[in-house]
């Protein structure tokens, strides 16, 4: 990208945000220096005025108006707007960890998204005399008074500046009807960006030098770096430590820009410029300061993820291809003899009639067989979901399609429904910004679950998806709007094989604006009628998604292939939705185009098991790739799904901590060790929860993987032995063969495991295994989340669940392990116990040989060295083992090992 040079001193960043440390929100009258600095003076906004600042008791202000005025014309892109106002606010009127800055026309109401498909605070402050004082905010920012003006915004408790507006050449703010440009300095040297999605990524922290387009489309997703299914317009910026040593490595902000058009985002590492096609600039920071803590802020505003039933965590299997109802009962059948866990089984669009959504086939999949198909699931403990495609068949025989033109919700474009075409052929597709797309979306839904109950919903081709390209409007701009984004890469027409800009939603609102929210709005709908027709917690699918989709809707990764590359490329994908707030995703297992091979199914099982949604999925004339068709890819699907089933009340609280605190279940290294500035770069390895290391193989032919490890001593989750002492950060070069992957668990975790089973529901039978993976220098923590699984809320207040919390800790040469239970009826009501405690990361003069339990501050049992296993592979630890005990669940206890 070209920009401008714009000469700054080095310590800019240092002597600017020293003066912002007064106010949470402060007017900066900028000085002379930076008078000089400016390169050009010409086009651009100046402050008029400064409208109202409030402020509380201690002098803080917490919010501020600003007008600002056009000095000079650009006739490029279209004729500009003449005044804008801003608004900046935090505290009060945000959250003490949240400043909004917002910029839009001061004459015209500009398209904004609608408060009830992501609600918000009102922008609009309130009166004065409701102001209520805030808790001190580490965000300030400041407007400097600049020819044309600035804005920045930075770290109170660092002086570290996050945002930094641009004044000059190319990076200068333009806010025109159809493009709005602003642009930030960063400190590329210190500043690593993670987000900005949706995109196939070879690396997951960004590359410089690269433009980020965000269009939905249907691009399949073995194409990196183009535009993809969904929209996100939000980064976290993990910071280096700075050469004065005031920022703290991992010092973490985001950044996101509520904003619903088209746009590029061009990343050169020492800038940022959003160039976006219509809106309004609205941007909200969050202050973090660590990883975590952005994700409690960021989806605390754009909604916490839903809560995934228990049953999603299974193995699920589905293929565009299946033929008939006995091709698809031979799959569950193929499963069950290999004995490789099968909880879910799918349909693609094989099992409608001429590709109509609510209809089965009747010659391959007619509905008695179908009915008595999923029955035999339900029986079996297992679940069906089956797919829908936003696009209603137009065709006067069929009732979803009539019903639709009785009830007036399709896209209209020329004031008739707008006519695209997909599998059925031609198709209108439901309007659902209209309430009435989401009834008679919510109406059909109820119609087929009475036919065939199915469990799940899977939303295809939702960017939306259309097989032709309409022609532009000649009276229209918004077709062919002048900025043209890198839509595909190539700047190809918007209008590119979706629904044209210029067709019209309700209320006249025009798809240039909302496009990106169709599948959002579908998730909503589709998660309402659900929750209406089966009263259970949803499970919904969705290929495409925008800002808040997660609080409605899990997501995969679309159409990859079945290449190295693309298994290796799954890892930044799931990593990014976990930031996005969609922290159930996975990626294709064993790849969906292309054919697989033998050897890459066999590596895919053994990370797919790792993702948080685990699906098997390929398209329609590839070779089959059920995990059982190799006996060593089926070999490897028992171990590797084995491990997954036992750890599925782990997921299940990371389920549950997502669902409270927005924090992704699989996550980059750099949430538990951001101090440790070399988990910045990995693209290979993730973490499940705080302590679970995934450190798969990725390349043909490899029987070794080079793996890097944080501080802490670390154990292989399989056999816990082959431990890892780690003083400072490194790599190792592991042992991979093909059956194996490299799973670790770390020190200080406590873990509670229950069996293998072949679905969730016997292995919720199955009694609980406490890991306690003991520290030395730390103390071990743990929990899980017990409910239902399908109860619509999650840990709702008065409601059947149980939370349970481990505390371990090494005293002398005794550990103790102790237990907080919170609402603890349900889980003795369900008479889970632990029946056995296995002890790793132990000394060897800390071998245990007895123990004592204490409940209710009685003694309640002990026991000796006759229950005990303890297994010594002549390496640093040792592991002990005791079982036969009966735990309660639900009660709290202390157990004392020594
Ligand atoms: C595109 C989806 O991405 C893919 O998963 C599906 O198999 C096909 N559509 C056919 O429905």
């Amino acid at each position: 990208m070209k920009r401008a040079k714009l000469s700054l001193p080095n310590n800019y960043y240092h002597l600017a945000s020293l003066a912002f440390c007064v106010f949470v929100i402060s007017l900066f009258v900028s000085t002379s220096s930076h008078e000089e600095e400016q390169v050009e003076v010409g086009y651009g906004y100046r402050v008029r005025s400064v409208g109202t600042s409030t402020t509380d008791s201690s002098g803080m202000s917490s919010s501020l108006t600003a007008h600002l005025q056009l000095i000079k014309k650009s006739s490029l892109l279209g004729p500009d707007i003449q005044n804008l106002n801003l608004l900046a606010s935090s505290g009060s009127f945000e959250t003490s960890d949240r400043l909004r800055i917002r910029i839009t026309d001061a004459d015209h109401q500009r398209w904004e998204i609608p408060q009830q498909v992501l609600p918000r605070p009102s922008h609009q402050p309130p009166p004065q005399n409701s102001f209520l004082s805030h808790p001190t905010s580490d965000l300030t920012f400041s407007l400097h008074h600049t020819t044309p003006f600035v804005f920045t915004v930075s770290r109170r408790s660092s002086a570290d500046t996050l945002f930094h507006t641009s004044n000059s050449g190319e990076s200068l703010l333009v806010f025109k009807d159809q493009y709005l440009q602003i642009s930030s300095f960063l400190p590329a040297s210190r500043s690593s960006l993670y987000g900005l999605g949706e995109h196939t990524k070879k690396s997951f922290k960004l590359a410089h030098n690269q433009t980020l387009t965000l269009w939905n489309a249907d691009i399949g997703s073995a194409n990196p770096d183009l535009n993809l299914y969904g929209s996100h317009p939000f980064y976290i910026d993990v910071r280096s430590p700075d050469s004065e040593g005031r920022v703290v490595a991992g010092t973490t902000h985001g950044v996101l820009l509520l904003n619903s058009n088209g746009m590029d985002i061009v990343y050169t590492g020492d800038s940022i410029t959003y160039k976006v096609i219509g809106g309004v600039l609205d941007f909200y920071f969050f202050a973090g300061p660590t990883p975590k803590l952005v994700m409690e802020q960021y989806t605390d505003l754009i909604g916490r993820p839903a809560p995934m039933p228990y049953w999603s965590f299974g193995f699920h299997q589905c293929r565009w291809g299946y033929k008939n109802v006995s091709d698809v009962e031979g799959v569950v059948s193929g499963y069950a003899e290999a004995g490789i866990p099968l909880e879910v089984m799918w349909t693609d669009i094989d099992y409608m009639d001429g590709y109509k959504d609510f209809t089965l086939d009747p010659i391959n999949f007619p509905s008695d067989q179908m009915k008595k198909f999923v029955d035999t699931l339900h029986h079996n403990g297992q679940k069906y979901v089956l797919i829908l495609d936003p696009g209603i068949s137009v065709n006067e025989t069929y009732g979803t399609y009539i019903r639709g033109m009785q009830a007036d919700i399709f896209i209209k474009r020329d004031g008739v429904p707008y006519l695209g075409q997909v599998w059925p052929g031609p198709v209108y597709y439901p309007d659902f910004l209209n309430s009435g797309g989401g009834i008679f979306w919510g109406d059909e839904i109820n119609r087929f679950q009475n036919l065939l109950p199915f469990d799940g919903l899977w939303l295809d081709m939702n960017e939306l998806s259309n097989f032709i390209s309409s022609s532009p409007s000649p009276f229209s701009t918004l077709d062919d709007p002048p900025y043209k984004i890198n839509n595909s890469g190539a700047q190809r027409p918007i209008n590119e094989r979706t629904v044209p800009a210029t067709s019209l939603h309700f209320a006249n609102i025009s798809e240039y604006n909302v496009h990106n929210l169709y599948g959002l709005l579908e998730s909503i709908a589709t998660n309402q009628a659900l929750v209406k027709v089966t009263g259970k917690r949803p499970f919904i699918l969705s290929r495409s998604t925008f800002v808040g989709s997660g609080k409605y809707t899990a997501h995969w990764t679309g159409d990859n292939a079945a290449t190295w590359d693309d298994l290796a490329y799954s890892i930044p994908s799931i990593l990014n939705f976990g930031l996005f707030g969609i922290p159930m995703v996975g990626a294709d297992i064993c790849g969906f185009s292309g054919n697989t091979s033998k050897e890459l199914c066999q590596r895919w099982i053994q990370l797919g098991a790792f993702y948080p949604f685990a699906r098997d999925h390929s398209a329609k004339d590839t070779t089959r790739q059920e995990l059982y068709l190799w006996d060593s890819v089926a070999a490897t699907a028992r171990k590797v799904l084995g491990l997954r089933y036992r750890l599925l009340p782990y997921f299940y609280m990371l389920m549950y901590e997502a669902h409270t605190k927005g924090t992704p279940v699989a996550r980059p290294l750099f949430f538990s060790f951001a101090q440790d500035v070399a988990t910045y770069e990995i693209n290979s390895q993730f973490l499940i929860g705080k302590g679970v290391m995934v450190s798969p193989t990725l390349k043909p032919g490899a029987i070794s993987v080079d793996a890097y490890f944080p501080t802490g001593n670390w154990f292989d989750l399989f056999n816990y032995s082959n431990s890892l002492s780690v003083n400072n950060g490194k790599y190792f070069t592991l042992d991979a063969p093909p059956d194996h992957i490299n799973i670790h668990v770390r020190e200080g975790n406590i873990i509670a495991m229950q069996g293998e089973a072949m679905t969730t529901e016997a292995a919720r039978k199955t009694p609980f295994q406490l890991l306690v993976v003991v520290s030395s220098s730390e103390n071990s923590t743990g929990e899980v989340f017990l409910d239902d699984g399908e109860e619509l809320e999650m840990g709702k207040k008065g409601g059947m669940w149980t939370l349970v919390r481990f505390h371990g800790r090494v005293v002398r040469n005794m550990v103790i392990v102790e237990t907080e239970v919170v609402n603890g009826e349900f889980a003795l009501s369900q008479k889970w116990i632990i029946d056995k405690v296995t002890c790793i990361g132990l000394k060897r003069v800390q071998v245990l040989k007895g123990y004592k339990l204490i409940t209710s501050s009685r003694l309640k049992m002990h026991g000796n060295s006759s229950i005990w296993t303890s297994f010594d592979d002549g390496g640093e630890f040792v592991t002990v083992e005791m079982s036969g005990m009966s735990l309660l669940m639900g009660e709290e206890f202390k157990l004392e090992l020594n």
